[in-house]
């Protein structure tokens, strides 16, 4: 089964609706759109036009389209949180948001210069160091020269093998995380042909963010809300996971790097 396949599989709704309590309508990852902010610290964001690869179920690219005025596209390889995403799209962000399905990493569904800015979030740990060579090679050819490329991304400090607490939880959801180091970004991003900008260590702030999360959960709103869904030993479950995440980050077992590359002009 391709790593695309197994991620199809990973995100079921029932699980993504979990997400959405614990991260906020449309976020399946940490941070909401404080996180998001920090990711574009510095970029002017106004009528940029920006891809975002693993758009999931949207939140991220309808706060950069309602928020900053960008005209964001949301790529997905899960049909059904495209159809989700484009559903939930609000009237006054339609000519500006819109979310594409697709399911071929070496050809992405653009011209080339389609784009001065892409990002990934939470995404690329899903991709071996095979299929990020892939990946960032048509991320490179669907930006516009002097374009960039962000990622936000958890990553091991030890190549091709995750801590005790990372394989707990990795076993615990059923998700497979590839172990790639800042070496090895380092070198996706040079073959790719781009300049790495910078390299930075978001780990205490999203430690910060898992504890958040699970003292969402463990809302009695949050608890309510999730009842009918999920057995209360399922929800104790996940909230000792959020803990342990934090603690994996906080032990730097786990590395949450922000990642800034530039195509040259
Ligand atoms: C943890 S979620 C993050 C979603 C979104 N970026 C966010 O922050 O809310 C990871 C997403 O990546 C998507 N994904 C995994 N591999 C992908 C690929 N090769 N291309 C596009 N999306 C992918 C999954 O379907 C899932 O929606």
């Amino acid at each position: 089964m391709s790593s695309i396949d197994k991620v199809q599989e990973e995100y079921p709704e029932q699980f993504c609706s979990l997400l959405e309590a614990a991260y906020g309508e449309g976020f399946l990852s940490e941070g909401g759109g404080e996180a998001i902010d920090a990711l574009f610290n510095g970029f002017g964001l106004e009528n940029k036009r920006i891809l975002d690869i693993g758009a999931g179920l949207g939140g991220p690219a309808a706060y950069l389209a309602g928020r900053h005025g960008a005209i964001v596209t949301g790529l997905e390889i899960n049909r059904p949180m495209v159809d989700e995403s484009n559903r939930r799209i609000p009237e006054e962000l339609r000519d500006r948001l819109s979310f594409v399905y697709y399911d071929d990493i070496s050809r992405l569904p653009f011209a080339g210069a389609s784009f001065d800015l892409a990002f990934c979030k939470g995404v690329l740990l899903h991709l071996d160091t095979a299929e990020k060579n892939i990946l960032f090679g048509e991320i490179f050819r669907v930006l516009v020269p002097g374009g960039s490329f962000i990622i936000s991304d958890w990553l091991s400090p030890e190549h091709g093998r995750w801590g005790e607490r990372m394989e707990t939880i990795a076993r615990a959801d059923n998700l497979s995380i590839v172990a790639n180091t800042e070496d090895d970004y380092r070198e996706v991003i040079r073959k790719a042909g781009f300049t790495l900008v910078s390299l930075g260590d978001d780990n205490a702030r999203y430690a910060r963010y898992n504890d958040h999360v699970a003292d969402t959960i463990d809302d009695p709103a949050t608890r309510k809300r999730l009842a009918p869904l999920f057995s209360p030993e399922y929800i104790d479950r996940q909230i000792w996971e959020y803990r342990l995440l934090a603690e994996a980050i906080r032990e730097r077992e786990m590395l949450v790097r922000k990642i800034v590359c530039h195509r040259p002009k």
